[in-house]
């Protein structure tokens, strides 16, 4: 993460202008996420020298990323053994992926076993964050194949026997409510709350709260990193949280007063949230499409993106970048969505704000902002509004198995609590 934080942004340059990143001496696009900048992230140290003999000029490094992309295909093209001797050079890479090999060995060892995964593939797949079937299987080809560098034809085998290892197809309906039965939950803190839910916050999908400013957004989005750190029996699930903030709204304070309210020693619970501030749109997408290996390494059973489009609307301005704007908040939602299919023990929350309807004159005047394609992005959707002092009002307004209800809960110090 912190790596990744220190990626360059063209954060002045409009969208679809090319900028010239100061980072990894390239030029991008503003709003489309790029190949070189995730291997930079990932391969900084390893890259620098070679990055710094290219940077003469721009036009030349574009033509050398050119030719850097066209060897990796030919690479692809070769059989394992052959590729092996190149790739075996390379000490720190070897201990990379020996370090995430130790950790989901399980997983790991499932892709190895794919036919046709020799050393340079899986190193391959693991680098690009695909060190499990789940991942492989969930993901479109042409992604795997952008950030793997793998060819088309290696992408779909991995793909069909991933899917096949893993019985995805149909199953019957009772397959389906045996899953969701058994469906992990986190507490809220606040019963109300919790049972607007039907019996706390699922995991296995993306939950977005939406509402004015100060409704509580952020301090639901607190108060969650801290109980799903809690054992099932008392409402967690024992895991970790990684918060990406794009505001700047993130407290350790009010985790550690939380933390204590519940009793826990708050430097563990401080310990347990990985914490990356986005400082702009294509940073954010940056840290979700990097999340994957971190979320198998680190436990982490709850992601909170807050807010989830603020830095698109202060990026994308004007009527002409509206569609380019959606079609980047719908990728990135992909992304989350795509997270929980991996992971289905994952929570996805993410903070919204409302924009004002001036053509409404009865009922309620404000809207979730980002229109359709928020909306449908996200499984659960809830309304928050302020009610008396430190009550506030939740609304939940989409679920596709929930009645419409609201809930009220307080904010304290301690965090939601009835
Ligand atoms: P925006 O991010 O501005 O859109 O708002 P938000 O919905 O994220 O608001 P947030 O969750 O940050 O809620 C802020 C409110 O929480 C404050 O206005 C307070 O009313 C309440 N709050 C924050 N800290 C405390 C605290 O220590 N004690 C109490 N009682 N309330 C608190
Ligand atoms: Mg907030």
């Amino acid at each position: 993460m912190a790596k990744a934080s220190e990626v360059g942004n063209g954060g002045q340059s409009a969208i679809g202008q090319p900028y010239y990143c100061q980072e990894c001496k390239r030029n991008h696009t503003k709003g489309k996420i790029y190949k070189e900048h995730l291997n930079f992230a990932k391969f900084e140290s390893e890259k620098e020298e070679s990055i710094e003999d290219e940077s003469e000029s721009n036009d030349m490094a574009q033509e050398d990323s050119d030719i850097l992309e066209e060897e990796e295909e030919i690479v692809t093209e070769m059989d394992d053994e052959e590729f092996h001797n190149e790739i075996e050079e390379d000490e720190d890479f070897d201990e990379e992926i020996l370090a995430l090999d130790n950790n989901n060995s399980d997983c790991v060892d499932a892709v190895k076993k794919l036919p046709g995964v020799g050393e340079a593939t899986l190193k391959k797949l693991i680098k690009a964050g695909f060190g499990s079937l789940e991942s492989i299987a969930y993901t479109p080809p042409s992604i795997i194949q952008e950030e793997s560098g793998l060819g088309d034809k290696t992408t779909a085998k991995l793909i069909k026997a991933s899917m096949e290892k893993l019985n995805i197809g149909f199953k019957s309906a009772e397959d389906v409510w045996e899953h969701r039965r058994n469906i992990a939950r986190i507490t809220t803190g606040s019963q109300e709350l919790d049972n607007l839910f039907g019996g706390g916050i699922e995991t296995g999908c993306v939950i977005e709260f939406f509402g004015e400013f100060r409704t509580g957004k952020t301090q639901i989005a607190h108060m969650l990193c801290v109980n799903v750190q809690l054992p099932k029996e008392d409402g967690g699930l024992s895991g970790n949280a990684l918060y990406i903030d794009t505001e700047g709204t993130f407290r350790p304070e009010r985790i550690i007063q939380m933390a204590e309210g519940l009793d826990l020693d708050h430097k563990k619970v401080l310990k347990n949230i990985v914490f990356g501030r986005a400082y702009n749109s294509d940073h954010q997408v940056l840290l979700i499409k990097e999340a994957t290996n971190l979320i198998r390494e680190k436990n982490i059973k709850l992601i909170i993106v807050d807010s989830l489009i603020g830095h698109f609307r202060s990026e994308y301005v004007g009527r002409g970048t509206l569609a380019n704007r959606q079609q980047t908040i719908n990728t990135h939602l992909h992304d989350l969505l795509r997270l929980t299919d991996i992971f289905p023990e994952l929570c996805i929350i993410v903070t919204n704000q409302v924009q004002s309807k001036p053509d409404v004159f009865y009922g309620n005047p404000t809207v979730a902002a980002g229109g359709n394609i928020v909306a449908h992005g996200s499984t659960i959707r809830v309304y928050l509004r302020k009610g008396k002092g430190e009550q506030r009002v939740a609304k939940m307004i989409d679920a596709p198995h929930l009645p419409e209800g609201e809930a009220i809960f307080s904010i304290t110090e301690n965090g939601i609590v009835d």
